[in-house]
Order: C-alpha cells, then sequence, then structure tokens
C-alpha cells in the first residue's frame, strides 16, 4: 500500500507534543521540522546508490553515494515551508521548488497562486512537504502540477493525514507514496482534520 503511517517511538511523543493547544509556537516549529526529518529518512530508504571509490586515510575506499539527479524538495506555501528543513538537514544538496496553494476556507477548493518548479523533473524524485492532508485538494493540485512537469516520481511527506485526503490523493495517482507521522479519525463540517493539529500554517508563522 502507499500509505506509510510511520508509527516510530519518536514520531509518538512528538506528535503528542505538537497536539498540545498551549505547545509555542517555537516549539511547534521545532518539531514540525525535527518530525519532517524523520518523515524524511523513511521515505529516502530505497533511493539508489551507486559505487564509488575515494581516497581514504590507508588508500584507495570502495563507497557509495546517491546516484541520479539530486532530489527536489516541494513545500506547499505557507505551512510546507515548516517542514522544509528538516527535509534539507538530512539531504541538504537537494533542489527546492516552491508551489503556493491556498485553500478557500468556505468552499475547500485548492487555489494554486505560485508556481517554481526546477528543471529536469523527469529525472528527479519530487519529496512534496506540507503538515496536513484534510480533503487532498492541495496535494492533488500540486502532484498534478509535478506530473504535468515531467515528474515520474513523487512522494508525499504529511504530518497528519485524513483518511479522505489519502482516499482523494491514491483515488487519482496511485503511484504516490504518502508518508505521513499519522493518519487522524476524520475532517470536521470546516474541514479540519479531527484530532489533527489546528490551523498548521498558523501555528508554524505565529499568525492569528
Ligand atoms: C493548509 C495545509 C494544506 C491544506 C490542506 O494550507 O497546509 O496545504 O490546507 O487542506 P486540503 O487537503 O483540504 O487541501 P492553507 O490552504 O490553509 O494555507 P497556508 O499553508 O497558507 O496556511
Ligand atoms: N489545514 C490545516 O492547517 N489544518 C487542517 O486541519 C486542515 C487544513
Amino acid at each position: 500500500m502507499p500509505i506509510h503511517e510511520i508509527r516510530h517511538p519518536l514520531i509518538r511523543h512528538k506528535l503528542g507534543l505538537m497536539r498540545r493547544a498551549d505547545l509555542s509556537t517555537k516549539n511547534f516549529r521545532e518539531m514540525a521540522q525535527e518530525v519532517a526529518a524523520l518523515l524524511t529518512y523513511e521515505a529516502s530508504k530505497d533511493l539508489p546508490l551507486e559505487p564509488h571509490t575515494i581516497e581514504g586515510w590507508c588508500g584507495e575506499v570502495a563507497v557509495e553515494k546517491l546516484a541520479g539527479k539530486k532530489v527536489t524538495v516541494v513545500p506547499i506555501l505557507r505551512a510546507g515551508i515548516g517542514m522544509l528543513d528538516g527535509v534539507l538537514s538530512l539531504i541538504p544538496g537537494a533542489k527546492v521548488s516552491v508551489v503556493g496553494i491556498a485553500r478557500n476556507e468556505e468552499t475547500l477548493q485548492a487555489h494554486t497562486y505560485l508556481e517554481r518548479l526546477v528543471g529536469a523533473l523527469d529525472q528527479r524524485l519530487a519529496l512534496i512537504v506540507d503538515p496536513m492532508l484534510a480533503t487532498g485538494g492541495s496535494m492533488v493540485a500540486t502532484i498534478d502540477m509535478l506530473k504535468k512537469a515531467g515528474c515520474r516520481n513523487v512522494r508525499a511527506l504529511v504530518l497528519v493525514a485524513a483518511p479522505q485526503g489519502i482516499d482523494a490523493v491514491l483515488g487519482k495517482h496511485p503511484d504516490v507514496h504518502i508518508y505521513t507521522a499519522s493518519i487522524d479519525s476524520h475532517l470536521n463540517e470546516n474541514g479540519y482534520i479531527i484530532p489533527g493539529l489546528g490551523d498548521a500554517g498558523d501555528r508554524i508563522f505565529g499568525t492569528r
């Protein structure tokens, strides 16, 4: 199944802290990046390697290095920025493609306002980052955009996913693997994930 709920103790612990309504913006931000790094570790487990020879302290050593074009990380503005550094802490050479999408709070429809993708997407793995997968509209729009630009290898990293969002993504893009710290219960009448984290963008940027 292309849905991976990573039930690592460190992730469970940190996510539990993030659910606290009284957690400070500073701590919420830090934990979003830490959980993003832990999800990255899982999502990069099968990256291809190639053999390589280096000059070591005792002469030549056969080692390995990541093969192919560099990964692109795709934060969905705004809240995806809150996971970007966590991914880059493990994959510092990654290229960053920025996508701006806002969800209309009444209709819940995703509106795209920015598209800045890196080149050679047909040769790259794209790691989309966004803390919340709710109706799935924002994620589906991002995957549509990446595939239209030639990308064939897409993975999504989200802190919390709702079953409805997972169904929406996998219904349209069954080849995309989703890595999440938690599959939560459901969406409320306003399209918020329950129990979720609240408005992730507001909590990361300290707005409201
Ligand atoms: C939030 C969140 C996702 C989207 C999820 O962003 O970060 O991008 O909603 O909802 P969906 O799955 O129903 O599309 P929002 O549109 O609130 O923008 P922000 O990041 O600028 O706060
Ligand atoms: N966006 C958020 O920030 N939180 C949700 O629960 C749903 C969408």
